[in-house]
């Protein structure tokens, strides 16, 4: 069979109320738009052509590294005058058009796949698919005089007997190309104005051609996205279809109903995922690991047995097998967390390499950073990376100990094996295996307080066998 596709994305979607055109609205990180085009292109089709408003600019460049092209709608005056202007691509073109909604992301490549050979097992020259609706939708209803289809007939236009009628139209039609000379002849509707694509059903079988709907997928898969509560219940529709997905497969989930995993993700068996987790963009996740609560991983590669603990954010980076993070830790773009490495509370990493058991367990910044292995950097190590114009590096060698309290004026080097005392700001590199220190020598001076009372004429006093205030 001869294919070509065409997506009708030019409608302005004021029910969205939102500037953004509709079908650019997302689904986790991704468009509409861009769901349904990825469906098309595993049909192998000839041509897919996107039509779109004047201002399309915003779905070519979502769509920009897939094989399609564009028709240019000029003014939204409805979805049969959007195929109109992809049939203006489509002159010469001999075979079967498959004209699907931007607005039914969900539709997978699979149904669109048995609906072309109905289509043309049936030797159809217009086919829909058609599928149940059960909640109160404005969806065209089927029309049929028995079992044959008849018309479609818009929610706005139907009478009440008709809005009974549950068989709706999904938007996605089969058609072959002798028909599209069709289009000039819809009438434009009294109610909205527009040329309705759906009044080819009733031209169709007025000309006696051969049309036929069927009932394919169900209304969870074909959803039409309107409104943003559409878009809420559609992204609600994926997100358990993905869920479930990962416990067939062997992940646990703690609580479903709180947690998103974008369809790019994958996790490996075994892992734990606990309540309010968010895993994003193209993430793979390890076998048995556990992600506790209120964290959100992007665009990152967590290894096996990596336990990511509570309020933890990982953005477009990897924490190797064994490793560790949080609670309340943020792994900004571009670092590796290494093998066994401890990332602890309140810890910042921003484009930094941490060795292989190294540990940073507290209240640290480590940003343009590489640390070797078996490093221990104590609590509120701090690397002063930006002198207000540049980053600059810090180097820290394996098997360091730094003091807590240090902070790295960068650039900066520590050699392998070297300490570091606790409180230095250290602003010269340090050799292997030396000791640098450089805060000031502590000086106790004796009585100091009971001189500065006798200065004030106040009576010497400590607070031995004094009663706590705070206990009274
Ligand atoms: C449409 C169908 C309805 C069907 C439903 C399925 C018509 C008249 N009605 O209604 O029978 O049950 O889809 O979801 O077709 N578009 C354009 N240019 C326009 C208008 C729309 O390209 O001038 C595009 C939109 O971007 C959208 C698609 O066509 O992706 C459908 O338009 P929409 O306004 O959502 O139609 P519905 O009211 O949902
Ligand atoms: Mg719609």
């Amino acid at each position: 069979m001869k294919l070509a596709a065409v997506v009708l994305a030019a409608g302005l979607g004021t029910r969205m109320k939102s500037s953004l055109p509709k079908v650019l609205h997302p689904l986790f990180g991704r468009s509409m738009v861009q769901y349904v085009v990825e469906a098309l292109l595993a049909l192998g089709a000839e041509k897919t052509i996107v039509v779109t408003g004047p201002n399309g600019d915003g779905i070519r460049n979502a769509l920009q590294d897939c094989p399609v092209s564009f028709a240019v709608q000029k003014e939204p005056r409805g979805t049969g005058d959007a195929l109109k202007a992809a049939a203006a691509k489509l002159r010469g073109f001999r075979g079967t058009v498959l004209v699907v909604s931007g607005d039914t992301p969900l539709v997978k490549a699979a149904t669109l796949n048995a609906f072309l050979k109905l289509h043309s097992k049936n030797r159809l020259e217009l086919s829909l698919i058609s599928f149940v609706a059960e909640g109160p939708h404005s969806y065209g209803r089927i029309i049929r005089t028995g079992k044959k289809l008849g018309a479609i007939i818009e929610d706005k236009n139907a009478s009440e007997e008709q809005k009974r009628i549950r068989e709706v139209n999904s938007g996605i039609y089969a058609i072959e190309h002798h028909l599209l000379k069709l289009l000039n002849k819809i009438p434009v509707d009294r109610v909205k104005g527009e040329y309705y694509l759906t009044d080819m059903v009733g031209l169709s079988v007025a000309a006696g051609c051969r049309t036929g709907a069927f009932r394919l997928g169900n209304e969870r898969e074909l959803t039409g996205i309107n409104t943003r509560e559409d878009l809420y219940r559609a992204t609600h529709y994926l997100k358990d279809e993905i869920i479930d997905g990962f416990m067939e497969k062997g992940v646990r989930f703690i609580d479903k109903p709180s947690v998103f995993i974008d369809p790019e993700a994958s996790i490996g068996v075994e892992t734990v995922i606990y309540p309010n987790v968010h895993i994003e963009g193209r993430t793979s996740v390890g076998r048995r690991c556990v992600v506790y609560s209120n964290s959100r991983i992007t665009d990152s590669t967590i290894g096996d047995n990596v336990i990511i603990k509570d309020s933890t954010v990982i953005e477009s980076s990897s924490v190797e097998e064994g490793a560790s993070v949080g609670p309340f830790a943020h792994i900004r773009p571009g670092s590796i967390i290494g093998r066994h490495a401890r990332i602890g509370n309140f810890v910042e990493v921003k484009k930094s390499v941490i060795g292989r058991g190294t540990k940073a367990s507290h209240l640290s910044y480590l940003g343009d950073a590489e640390i070797g292995e078996q490093v221990n950097i104590g609590a509120g190590t701090i690397t002063c990376n930006y002198d207000g114009k540049t980053k600059h590096k810090t180097l820290i060698g394996s098997n360091a100990f730094i003091g807590s309290d240090t902070q790295f004026v960068a650039p900066v080097t520590v050699g392998e094996g070297a300490y570091v005392g606790a409180g230095s700001t250290i602003t010269k590199d340090i050799p292997p295996l030396a000791l640098a220190i450089s805060r000031t020598a502590q000086q106790n001076i004796e009585k100091w307080a009971v001189k500065r009372q006798n200065r004030r004429g106040e009576k010497p006093e400590t607070t031995r066998g004094k009663k706590s205030k705070a206990r009274d």
